[in-house]
């Protein structure tokens, strides 16, 4: 008889350790989705550095928020396309979601935002698990973790 059978209780602890590991899995940062009609929403800045164009994108929710100073909305994505010369060399998102920012310690939380890489053909980066990324944007707390919070309020 397996163990599972022999007691509700051995059940109930082998359910829990389940929902642990899920928890731990959204740790990794698996939860941001390619936001396919980014498009949709506001071209709101290009940011040229030597060799790199950046195609900036957000919802107009977004850029409402950023003009009255608010916190952005739950649910805000924002896209940078990344070109190298005239070559899409990656995307890069943050998403927003509310209670996202519970699965990391207070020191490696940038509030509840997550952030990802992506291929040009739209596949994550499973590499790149957004810890790096978290910690640069932490600088940024004071505008909700968002550099290009001035581009926004100048759309
Ligand atoms: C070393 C610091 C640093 C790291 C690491 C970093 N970023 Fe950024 N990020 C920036 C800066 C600075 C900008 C503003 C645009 C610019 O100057 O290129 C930015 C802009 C962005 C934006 C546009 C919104 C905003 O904050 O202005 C997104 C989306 C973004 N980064 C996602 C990511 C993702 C995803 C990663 C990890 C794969 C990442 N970033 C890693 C510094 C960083």
């Amino acid at each position: 008889m397996s163990l599972a059978r022999k007691s509700p209780i051995v059940l109930a602890i082998l359910t829990l350790i389940g929902a642990a590991s899920v928890w731990q899995a959204w740790a990794e940062n698996d939860r941001v989705q390619f936001p396919e009609n980014y498009k949709n929403g506001v071209h709101y800045a290009t940011v040229n550095r030597g060799g790199v164009r950046e195609e900036l994108y957000t919802s107009p929710e977004a850029i409402a928020a950023a003009k009255r100073g608010d916190p952005f909305p739950d649910g805000t994505f924002i896209m940078m396309e990344d070109y190298r010369g005239d070559q899409l060399h990656r995307y890069v998102v943050m998403e927003k979601q509310k209670g996202w920012g519970e699965a990391y310690s207070e020191s490696a939380r940038a509030g509840d935002w997550e952030f990802r890489e992506f291929a040009p053909d739209r596949s994550p980066n499973m590499s790149e698990n957004g810890q790096r990324c978290m910690s640069c944007h932490q600088s940024e707390a004071g505008q909700d973790f968002v550099f290009t919070i001035d581009q926004m309020r100048e759309e």
